[in-house]
């Protein structure tokens, strides 16, 4: 069984290069069909995520060439506008394609799509915003099947900043004629990014990064060459790692405003902390305290995503934190994992408290989703003693670079599995090499 093995108490120290955002790569990959052209995606990261996206492109007759960390994806030959069930079930993403795939030809049949399990997720927005534009829906015998012979631009109004209803409305609008105005739209990064994609095929969208987003559709798209933003829920978990294990660790390739919250947050529980152009350093040399209420809510608020390791870090050190999840129901089910590590933590439906802990020890667990998963390991690293982490097919959907990164900073981790790691704990070469953080005079 692929297990990960972290031997913790070791400061991490040095730099790391942050991965592309996987919640950017993945719609991104979903527009690349609106074209019917060809698409270059720089800073993709190497994700299972990212390699299932791939499969329904090519399920759907696109040719793609995934080398490094570029998929280039020529959508020419699209001629299907199905997806089948197994391909579905591999991420919640995979409903993105459901607007790009109406788009370019009028017709979609998919099947509900899978992921974590966070608790109910429903594609009501996602349908309604579709159904807005025109499209029929039909959803029986638990297939969907989408038929639009004409999309019209409208107004469409998201009752929840849906991240994913928002970006399947900006897709379908873009085959739609006339203007799409959507409100309450969500305002995340990786919404962001999704536009500056489709302006480069030559689509025009605007007001991506507020709550108003609008689209004049049917406009011929164009190839088009992009690079995507920076993982930012990636970049919160190496800063809680550096947290709980302590040392000092600069972040390279990130936009620091899109993580200001994480940092006042490990700011106030003890860590020096400095984001400076593309940078952030963090040092903690003392133990972690208790931080004031965190409470998880749509780009700009705290992200759900950045709940788990966030609350794995201070379950070590002093005084109390309370968290109170308000976008998945079901987002706390590392903590029992932690609690097996000596954690204290009390959870009552959306509310966890933390009573930190000046130490944790090593234990066998099991990752119960993606961003639960690097809870554990965020913990492992801060915990006195061996842990052993299985379920790591959660961990590689969103972490390319996880056991290298880690071992880079100094931590003593490997992976047992059939990929040919290491099976023993590695050396710091890379971090030799990638050089020690560039310490901001006033940190
Ligand atoms: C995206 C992110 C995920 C992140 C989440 C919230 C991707 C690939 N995933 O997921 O990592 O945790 O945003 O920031 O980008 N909802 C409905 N009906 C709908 C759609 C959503 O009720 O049709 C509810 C959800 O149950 C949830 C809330 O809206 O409570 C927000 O979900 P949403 O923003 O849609 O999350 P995802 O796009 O699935």
């Amino acid at each position: 069984m692929n297990t990960l093995y972290i031997s913790g108490g070791r400061p991490l120290e040095g730099v790391v290069h942050v991965q592309g955002a996987k919640n950017s790569v993945l719609p991104i990959l979903a527009a690349t069909i609106l074209s019917g052209r060809t698409s270059v995606i720089h800073n993709c990261p190497p994700l299972t995520d990212v390699a299932a996206s791939i499969a329904i492109l090519r399920h759907l007759g696109c040719r793609v060439c995934w080398e490094g960390e570029t998929v280039t994806v020529d959508s020419s030959t699209l001629d299907r506008c199905d997806i089948p069930e197994t391909l579905m079930r591999e991420m919640r993403s995979s409903v993105i394609f459901l607007g790009a795939i109406l788009a370019r030809t009028g017709e979609a049949r998919i099947y509900p799509p899978g992921g974590c399990e966070l608790g109910p997720r429903p594609i009501d927005l996602h349908l309604e915003a579709l159904g807005r534009l025109g499209a029929e829906i039909d959803q029986r015998s638990g297939r969907l099947c989408c038929r639009s012979k004409k999309l019209r631009g409208c107004q469409i109004s998201l009752t929840i900043p849906s991240v994913g209803a928002t970006e399947n409305a900006m897709l379908a609008a873009c085959g739609a004629r006339g203007r799409t105005t959507i409100y309450n739209a969500a305002r995340e990064p990786e919404i962001w990014d999704l536009q500056q994609f489709l302006r480069g095929c030559g689509a025009r969208v605007w007001g991506a990064g507020s709550s108003v987003i609008t689209v004049e559709g049917a406009i011929p798209l164009d190839h088009a060459e992009h690079k995507v933003i920076s993982d930012r829920i990636c970049g919160a978990t190496y800063l809680a790692a550096c947290a709980c294990a302590g040392g000092e660790i600069e972040l390279r390739g990130v936009e620091w405003e899109q993580l200001l919250l994480i940092c006042d947050l490990f700011r106030q529980a003890g860590c020096r902390v400095r984001g400076e152009g593309d940078r952030i350093f963090l040092s903690a040399r003392g133990g972690l305290k208790g931080v004031s209420p965190v409470r998880t809510a749509p780009y700009p608020g705290f992200p759900t995503d950045a709940q788990p390791p966030v609350l794995a870090a201070l379950c070590r050190g002093e005084g109390t934190t309370v968290f109170v999840e308000t976008m998945f129901e079901n987002r706390y089910r590392h903590t029992a994992e932690l609690v097996r590590m000596g954690a204290d933590i009390r959870v009552e439906g959306r509310v966890a408290v933390v009573c930190g802990r000046e130490r944790l020890r090593g234990a066998p667990m099991t990752a119960p989703d993606l961003r639960g998963g690097a809870a554990l390991v965020v913990a492992a690293l801060g915990a006195e003693g061996e842990s052993r982490i299985t379920g790591l097919d959660h961990i590689d959907r969103g972490y390319a670079r996880l056991t290298q990164d880690l071992t880079a900073l100094g931590a003593q981790i490997y992976r047992e599995d059939d990929r040919g790691e290491a099976k023993h704990y590695g050396n710091r070469t890379q971090a030799q090499t990638a050089g020690r953080p560039a310490r901001p005079e006033n940190l």
